[in-house]
């Protein structure tokens, strides 16, 4: 277990999938990170069995006061060159928008660095997608690239931002914190 003492990165256990296979069929969700198809439960418990096989991945499901709350992993791990490509979503509507997303980004990032010994960490977002754009650069993440028109969407076509962070790069104070910080007459603050 991993935890900034609110939000826990656990195992992803089978109890979970339920849990799972009901947010990836949400149409808000599936927008955000470019899913068209509907998942069967068929499909779903499959792409768990090979998820959970994959040396060259990991996978966490994101708790918030015991409740699973998302879903999180880094994938393409490279044992040379120390890097690996991170996604997350929180699949809970009502937990978006609290800061949680935030500290699992962060926590990941620390697990990805300080365990795994990575070097640097990537991602790609679509552009249409402005809040976890803003939610990655405000933990460091720069944008380091553009597919032009990668993705097909609602009938129309957009371009998928790639980004990345390098190790010591990483912020992990929000902007909430830092304004508690300058009223406190501190400047940071860890989670
Ligand atoms: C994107 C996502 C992970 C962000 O997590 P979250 O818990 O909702 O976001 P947070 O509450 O942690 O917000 C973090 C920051 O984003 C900013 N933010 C929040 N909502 C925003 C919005 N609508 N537009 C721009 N910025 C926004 C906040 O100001 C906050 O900054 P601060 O911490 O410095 O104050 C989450 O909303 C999610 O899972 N969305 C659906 C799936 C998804 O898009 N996954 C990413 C695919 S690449």
């Amino acid at each position: 277990m991993y935890s900034d003492g609110v939000v826990t990165l656990a195992p992803f256990e089978r109890q979970d999938l339920a849990c799972v296979h009901s947010w990836v069929n949400d149409a808000e969700l599936a927008r955000a990170i470019d899913r068209v198809l509907p998942v069967t439960q068929w499909e779903h418990e499959r792409w768990y069995e090979s998820l959970i096989a994959r040396a060259d991945a990991v996978t966490f499901a994101v708790r918030h006061a015991d409740q699973p709350i998302g879903l999180c992993g880094l994938k393409g791990i490279c044992s040379r060159s120390r890097h690996a490509e991170l996604w997350l979503y929180i699949g809970e509507p009502a937990k978006r928008g609290l800061g949680l997303g935030r500290r699992t980004i962060a926590l990941l990032c620390r697990f990805g660095f300080e365990q795994l010994n990575l070097h640097r960490i990537h991602l790609y977002v679509a552009e249409y997608n402005e809040k976890a754009r803003e939610v990655y650069r405000g933990c460091g993440f720069r944008e380091e690239g553009r597919d032009r028109e990668h993705l097909y969407l609602d009938g129309a076509y957009h371009d998928a931002i790639r980004m990345g962070l390098l190790r010591g790069e990483l912020i992990e104070t929000t902007t909430a914190d830092s304004r508690r910080a300058l009223a406190r007459g501190r400047h940071s603050l860890r989670p």
